[in-house]
C-alpha cells in the first residue's frame, strides 16, 4: 500500500525544501536569510488539510493546467468530453487531477528527487496514457529547479506547471501586497468572470496591466477592470523569450528576491484571490493574497487555439515533452 512520504532536499547554504509523493507538491522552502530561517511558500499542518484545501497549494498540476472551456476538445477530428470541476469549464486537469494522486518516487538523494506518475488512457477525459516524471532539484547556489518530462500513448493536450504561492516576507506575514513584481512580456490574454480568455493577447499597455517595472502589487490592484473581474491579478501573460528571466519578486523588506526562469511560453499570475479560509500551518487560516503563484504553462485553453504565439500544447506519441522551471532566491 502506498504511503505519503515527505522528502527534504538540503544545500550546502542552508537552504532546505520539502516535498511530497502526494500530488508531487511542494510543501516547504526554508531559506536563511541573515541568521534566520524564513519559510516563503505557503503551506497546511498536515496532509488532511492538504487534502482539504482548493488552492492547490505547491501541486503539481496535470494534465493540464489552466482552464480548458467547456471541457472538451477536438483532436483529428475526434470530440473528447473531460472531466468538468468548475462550473461547464475544466480547472487544472479535472476533478481528480495529478495534484490529488499518489506518486511514485523513483529516485531520490540529498538534493534531488523524481516523482513518477502513470495516468492511463481516459484519464479525466484525456485521450492516450500518459507517462509523467517531475524532478526537483535543489542546487547550492539556491535555486529549486523542476523538470517535467512526459510521453503518451495517444495525442493529448499537456500542460505540466507547479502552483507554489510565495510570500518571500514569510507565510505568517498578512499578504504579499506589498511585494513588487516584474514580468518579463508584452502582452497579456484578458479572461472572463470564469477565466476564460474572451479575445486575443493584448499588449499590457491596455488597462493598465504592464508589469515590465518591477510594480507594487497593491498599486491599483482592483482599479483596474481588468483585475476587478478576476479579484486581483489572474491572468496569463506572454513571455518575452528574448529575456532570460521570466519574473522577478521581490519582498516588501528587500530582503529576498525570487527570480523565474522557464522554457514554458506564458506565466499565470494569480495574486491568491481567493485564498481565504484555506488552512495555515499555524492552526489557523490564509486570507486573500496571502501569497502569489506565479506558474509557468501554456496559455489557458490553447486546446481551442492553435493560432496563439506558442509551441504547440499537444503531445503526439512520437515526442517528449519536457519543459524546465526555476525559482531562484537571493538573499541580500
Ligand atoms: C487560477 C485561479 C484559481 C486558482 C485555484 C489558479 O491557477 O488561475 O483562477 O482560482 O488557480 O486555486
Amino acid at each position: 500500500m502506498p504511503i505519503k512520504q515527505i522528502i527534504k532536499l538540503s544545500n550546502n547554504q542552508g537552504m532546505h525544501i520539502k516535498l511530497s509523493n502526494w500530488g508531487a507538491t511542494w510543501l516547504s522552502c526554508v531559506l536563511p536569510v541573515h541568521g534566520q530561517n524564513r519559510e516563503v511558500l505557503l503551506g497546511c499542518q498536515s496532509f488532511e488539510q492538504y487534502q482539504q484545501q482548493d488552492a492547490y497549494l505547491g501541486a503539481t498540476i496535470g494534465r493540464y493546467a489552466n482552464r480548458i472551456a467547456n471541457a472538451s476538445i477536438d483532436i483529428d477530428g475526434k470530440h473528447y468530453m473531460l472531466a468538468a470541476n468548475q462550473g461547464v469549464n475544466q480547472l487544472h486537469g479535472g476533478k481528480i487531477g495529478f495534484d490529488k494522486r499518489l506518486w511514485h518516487i523513483q529516485s531520490q538523494s540529498d538534493q534531488q528527487v523524481t516523482f513518477k506518475l502513470i495516468s492511463p488512457d481516459g484519464d479525466q477525459g484525456f485521450p492516450g496514457e500518459l507517462n509523467v516524471e517531475v524532478n526537483y532539484q535543489l542546487t547550492d547556489d539556491n535555486q529549486v529547479i523542476i523538470l517535467f518530462n512526459a510521453t503518451t500513448t495517444k495525442t493529448t493536450p499537456v500542460n505540466l506547471t507547479n502552483h507554489a504561492y510565495f510570500n518571500l516576507d514569510g507565510e505568517t506575514s498578512k499578504d504579499i501586497l506589498n511585494h513588487r513584481l516584474k514580468v518579463n512580456a508584452n502582452y497579456y490574454l484578458p479572461v472572463d468572470a470564469n477565466g476564460i480568455p474572451h479575445n486575443d493577447l493584448v499588449s499590457v499597455n491596455m488597462h493598465d496591466m504592464d508589469l515590465r517595472r518591477p510594480k507594487l502589487l497593491f498599486e491599483k490592484l482592483l482599479e483596474s477592470q481588468e483585475r476587478q473581474i478576476t479579484g486581483g491579478y489572474d491572468h496569463a501573460y506572454l513571455l518575452d523569450k528574448t529575456k532570460a528571466i521570466a519574473a522577478e519578486l521581490i519582498s516588501s523588506d528587500n530582503k529576498v528576491i525570487m527570480n523565474v526562469i522557464t522554457t514554458k511560453p506564458s506565466l499565470q499570475v494569480y495574486t491568491g484571490n481567493f485564498l481565504q479560509h484555506t488552512p495555515n500551518r499555524h492552526n489557523g487560516e490564509y486570507g486573500n493574497f496571502a501569497g502569489v503563484a506565479l506558474e509557468a504553462q501554456f496559455l489557458p485553453d490553447s486546446p481551442h487555439h492553435a493560432s496563439w504565439p506558442q509551441p504547440s500544447c499537444f503531445l503526439h506519441p512520437d515526442q517528449i515533452y519536457r519543459y524546465q522551471t526555476t525559482y531562484q532566491f537571493i538573499v541580500s
